[in-house]
C-alpha cells in the first residue's frame, strides 16, 4: 500500500516545520502534565449474549474492473455485514494489518463514549500490528455502518467500511432482507487508485469517484420470491456522492432512516448524503423475470444502481400495506423551552479559529516553552471550512480543539444548523441520534436521524436530548469537508 498521501505529509511537515514537538503527554489541550485520560470501557455483564467478530484491516486484492485494485478492507469478499439482536453485545476485536494507526467509529450507535473509535479523543489510535477490541450492547435495531476515524479520506476511500445490523424491529417478518452499499471508487481503467482528495474538490463539493458500485458490483441484479416482501436497506458509503433514492417498477415505502423506524411514507425519492441509510419495503413483481429498478435521481437522467429480479414460485400473499417498524427507542426530546444552539456551517476564515474569540491559552510545555495555540492549531493551508468560525486543526492530530459547545446531559437542545455555503453538507452527530424538524426550505417529514443534509443556505432544526456523556464528534461527512476543517467537538456533561 502506498503510505499516507503527500497532502498528508506535507500538513505533518507543515506542523513541524513550526518548531512544534507534539508528545502524547500533550495530546489534550492543555494536559501539559498529564497522558491523556480516555473514558473508560463498559463491562460486559455475566449473564450477556455476546457476538464475536474480527476484523482485520488490511489491504486486499478486489476485482472491482477489469483489473484487480489494492484496496483496504476488513474482509476479502466485503463489504462485510455483521448481524446482531437487540439486546446482544457485539464484541469486535480490531486487528490493524495497515501501514498507518487506524480505529472503528460504529456510525449511529448510542454507545457509551469509550467505544467511539475516535483517537485521540476516545481511545489512543491503533498502532500497526496492534489489535482493540470493542463490545457494546447496541441500544437500537436498524441499518447501521462502521469505518475508521483516522485518515478518513485514504482508508474510508480505499474501502474500509463494513455494514451493522441490528435485528428485532420487524412486526412481521419479510421474505427477504437486501442490503445495498452504495458507493463510488476512485480508480482508473487500470484498477489503480487516483488522488482521493484534491484541493479543487474539497473546496467545493468533494472530489468524487469514477467507478459506481453497488456491493462493489456495477448495477448487480438480485433475485428475490416472486410476489414476496422485500426489505431494502440502502446505505450510502460514499464520501461525497448525494443519491435521490428511487424504485422504478413498484410501489415502495421507507420506514427506516438512519436505522429509525418512521411511519411508513411511501417513497418518491429519499435525498442521501453521505452515511445516510434508507430502509425500504416492497412487494416483488409476482411474475418471475420482472425486474424493479433502484435509481438515483440525483443526475440528469435516473441512474439505475441496481435491479431485483422476481424468481421462483409466486408467494401468496394480501394485498401489499407497508407493515411499520417497531418504534425506535430513542428518548424523545423536549422540544417546547429547549435552547438553542446555532451551528454556522461556513467557509473558513483566515487564519482559522480565532472568530469566537474563545480560544484556549497558551500552552505551556515541561521545557518551558511556549506553545501558541494559533501556532499549534491554525495554520493548516489545507483548511477550507468552519463551524462557527473554527476549523478543525487536522485530522489524525493529536491536539484537539476545546468543544464548541457543552449540553448538560440530560437537558434537551434545538441545534440549528445554518449552511452559509454554496455546497450541501451532510451534518452527523456522535453518540446521540437527533429528530430532524424542519427546514427553511419548505415541509419536512419529522423523522430521527444521525446525519442529516444541510442544502446551500438552508437552516434546518434538529432536536436533542444530550443523554450521553462524553466528548463527541460533529462533522460534514463528505469526508474531505470534516478533513479540511468541517469538524468539531460537543461536550455532554
Ligand atoms: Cu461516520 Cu465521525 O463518522
Ligand atoms: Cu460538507
Amino acid at each position: 500500500m502506498p503510505a499516507a498521501s503527500n497532502r498528508v505529509t506535507r500538513r505533518r511537515a507543515i506542523l513541524s516545520l513550526g518548531g512544534i514537538v507534539l508528545s502524547s503527554s500533550i495530546a489534550r489541550w492543555g494536559w501539559a502534565d498529564a497522558a491523556p485520560a480516555y473514558p473508560a470501557a463498559p463491562s460486559i455483564p455475566a449473564d450477556a449474549r455476546i457476538v464475536d467478530a474480527t476484523l482485520t484491516a488490511a489491504p486486499r486484492w478486489r476485482q472491482l474492473k477489469s483489473a484487480p485494485s489494492a484496496i483496504l478492507d476488513y474482509v476479502d469478499d466485503g463489504p462485510v455485514v455483521l448481524r446482531v439482536k437487540h439486546g446482544d453485545w457485539l464484541r469486535a476485536k480490531l486487528i490493524n494489518g495497515l501501514e498507518e494507526h487506524t480505529s472503528i467509529h460504529w456510525h449511529g450507535i448510542r454507545l457509551p463514549n469509550a467505544m467511539d473509535g475516535v483517537p485521540y479523543l476516545t481511545q489512543s489510535p491503533v498502532q500497526p500490528g496492534e489489535s482493540f477490541t470493542y463490545a457494546f450492547q447496541p441500544p437500537d435495531t436498524g441499518t447501521f455502518f462502521f469505518h475508521p476515524h483516522c485518515n478518513t479520506v485514504e482508508q474510508l476511500g480505499r474501502g474500509l467500511a463494513g455494514v451493522l445490523i441490528v435485528d428485532g424491529d420487524e412486526a412481521r417478518p419479510h421474505d427477504a432482507d437486501l442490503v445495498l452499499v452504495y458507493r463510488d471508487w476512485r480508480i482508473d481503467d487500470t484498477g489503480q487508485f487516483m488522488p482521493m482528495i484534491t484541493d479543487a474538490g474539497a473546496a467545493k463539493a468533494g472530489t468524487f469517484g469514477t467507478h459506481r458500485t453497488i456491493n462493489d458490483k456495477v448495477r448487480p441484479v438480485y433475485g428475490v420470491p416472486a410476489g414476496g416482501d422485500i426489505r431494502l436497506r440502502f446505505l450510502n458509503l460514499d464520501m461525497t456522492r448525494i443519491v435521490d433514492l428511487g424504485v422504478i417498477g413498484a410501489e415502495a415505502w421507507l420506514i427506516a432512516t438512519d436505522g429509525n423506524a418512521l411511519p411508513p411514507q411511501k417513497l418518491k425519492a429519499w435525498r442521501m448524503g453521505p452515511a445516510m441509510r434508507a430502509d425500504l419495503t416492497l412487494r416483488a413483481p409476482a411474475r418471475a423475470g420482472d425486474r424493479i429498478q433502484i435509481v438515483n435521481y440525483y443526475a440528469p437522467e435516473p441512474v439505475v444502481m441496481a435491479e431485483l429480479e422476481a424468481v421462483g414460485p409466486t408467494r401468496d400473499r394480501p394485498v401489499f400495506e407497508p407493515v411499520p417498524l417497531r418504534p425506535s427507542r430513542i428518548p424523545a426530546p423536549e422540544i417546547v423551552d429547549a435552547e438553542v444552539f446555532s451551528l454556522r456551517l461556513a467557509a473558513a476564515t483566515a487564519p482559522n479559529a480565532s472568530a469566537d474569540g474563545d480560544l484556549p491559552p497558551d500552552l505551556v510545555l515541561p521545557d518551558g516553552e511556549v506553545l501558541r495555540y494559533a501556532d499549534a492549531l491554525c495554520l493548516n493551508p489545507d483548511t477550507f471550512w468552519s463551524f462557527n468560525g473554527r476549523s478543525w486543526p487536522m485530522q489524525s492530530h493529536e491536539v484537539l480543539p476545546p468543544p464548541l459547545v457543552t449540553f448538560r446531559q440530560g437537558s434537551s437542545y434545538v441545534i440549528e444548523l445554518i449552511n452559509q455555503t454554496p455546497h450541501m453538507h451532510p451534518i452527523h452527530l456522535h453518540g446521540h441520534t437527533f429528530k430532524v424538524l424542519s427546514s427553511s426550505k419548505g415541509e419536512v417529514v419529522p423523522h430521527f436521524a444521525d446525519t442529516t443534509l444541510v442544502a446551500p443556505k438552508e437552516r434546518v432544526r434538529i432536536a436533542i436530548r444530550a443523554d450521553n456523556p462524553g466528548d463527541w464528534m460533529i462533522h460534514c461527512h463528505i469526508v474531505e469537508h470534516q478533513d479540511t476543517g468541517m469538524m468539531g467537538i460537543f461536550r455532554v456533561a
